[in-house]
């Protein structure tokens, strides 16, 4: 029998349902709604790019303080002022900039939430290399367009000999991440009680900003961070210059292949999970479960697929990035719980976090 969504499908899809509905009074809102939704599907990769602009055009920080005309922003850019106002109409219409008079332009509400994020402008930077990956999508999804340019720039994806990238290939990824971790790093440490923990070892702890934090919050507890050797050489650097002294330690190794830092009662992944294949993932948990001593705690936390209000940002966004990136997949919480049950964690809780569009928050205990 043929299922109702289909026959809704079948409904929707007919021209002459399409123009009956947007002219009867009670189906026009929503036919206008899910018209201009459909629209903004078409569209969402030339949205981008203006945001990309702005940016790049260093725009948003050129507004920060009030409203400027159009001259000058176009000098700032460097373009004519044609262009440069054909970007700021382009930008007012996403909510990104807001025209506020003759020939003045101020922030928009977008643009103003966006210049408090310095993470998320430093991750619309780096995404022309995702921009570049995704332009024939159907090449990428065969594999024919390997390696990416996001592969390039995330030195461990897929290169057995991660261990000994180097310092040149590790910067550029491991500022980006400690950049956008800000307000990662906050709602985790916000929602999250490490009293009577004695030790934490963040693995993949990329600079150290996480664990740095975790030691400033927690006066008693040790931190360490278990990454590649030439990024824990930047987590030592950040550890020295906050004055951590021996509470703070680098563990250079590859999680694959080398034993963890021994002595933790606490361990984080801190948006590293979601980067592994199911394979490697399942076995780094049955590693970190075998490493905790009893009574001992993980805490995983990252963006989650299927998070209620931010489905796009898990399967549509994570799903094509971690894809072009050659390793990993976005997985909901179900999943991410059923993997660490096989690793012999028998209790799993979910604690919620502020924003659960930035980070999602899973702690077991052995
Ligand atoms: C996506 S970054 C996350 C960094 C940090 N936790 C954060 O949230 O900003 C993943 C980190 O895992 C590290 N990593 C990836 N594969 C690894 C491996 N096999 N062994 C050790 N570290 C690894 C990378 O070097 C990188 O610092």
């Amino acid at each position: 029998m043929k299922h109702w969504r289909d026959w809704r499908n079948d409904l929707l899809a007919n021209p002459r349902f399409q123009a009956f509905a947007a002219r009867f009074p009670l189906t026009r809102p929503i036919t206008h709604k899910r018209a201009s939704q459909v629209f903004d599907l078409c569209a969402g990769f030339v949205y981008s790019q203006i945001l990309h602009a702005c940016v790049k055009g260093g725009v948003l920080e050129f507004l920060r303080h009030g409203p400027r005309d159009l001259s000058a922003i176009a000098q700032s850019i460097g373009l004519q002022e044609e262009p440069a106002l054909r970007l700021m109409r382009a930008g007012s219409a996403l909510g990104l900039l807001e025209p506020r008079g003759g020939t003045l332009f101020g922030l928009g509400q977008h643009g103003a939430a966006l210049l408090g994020n310095p993470g998320a402008l430093a991750m619309v930077e780096h995404h022309h290399l995702l921009y570049a990956d995704l332009a024939d999508p159907l090449a990428l999804l065969r594999g024919e367009t390997f390696p990416t340019q996001l592969q390039h720039f995330w030195a461990y994806a897929r290169n057995p000999d991660r261990a000994g990238a180097e310092e040149s290939a590790v910067a550029p990824y491991s500022k980006l991440m400690s950049d956008s971790q800000t307000l990662v790093r906050r709602d985790i440490l916000d929602v999250i009680d490490l009293a009577n923990m004695s030790m934490l070892v963040d693995i993949g702890g990329g600079e150290g900003a996480f664990a740095t934090e975790a030691a400033q919050r927690w006066p008693e507890l040790s931190v360490g961070v278990f990454d590649l050797p030439a990024v824990v050489a930047r987590a030592q650097a950040r550890f020295q210059a906050a004055g951590l002294g021996a509470r703070g330690q680098g563990y250079g190794g590859d999680f694959y292949a080398d034993p963890l830092p021994a002595g933790a009662d606490l361990y984080t992944l801190v948006r590293v999970l979601h980067d592994h294949d199911d394979d490697k993932a399942k076995a780094l948990l049955a590693k970190i479960y075998a490493a905790l001593p009893k009574g001992g705690r993980l805490i995983i936390a990252e963006p989650m697929a299927a998070t209620p209000g931010a489905e796009a940002m898990g399967d549509a966004y994570f799903g094509l990035y971690l894809f072009a990136m050659g390793s990993g997949r976005p997985r909901p919480a179900e999943e991410i719980e059923a993997m660490l049950r096989q690793a012999g964690f028998t209790s799993t809780k979910r604690i919620g976090t502020p924003r659960p569009l930035l980070v999602r928050v899973i702690e077991v205990r052995k």
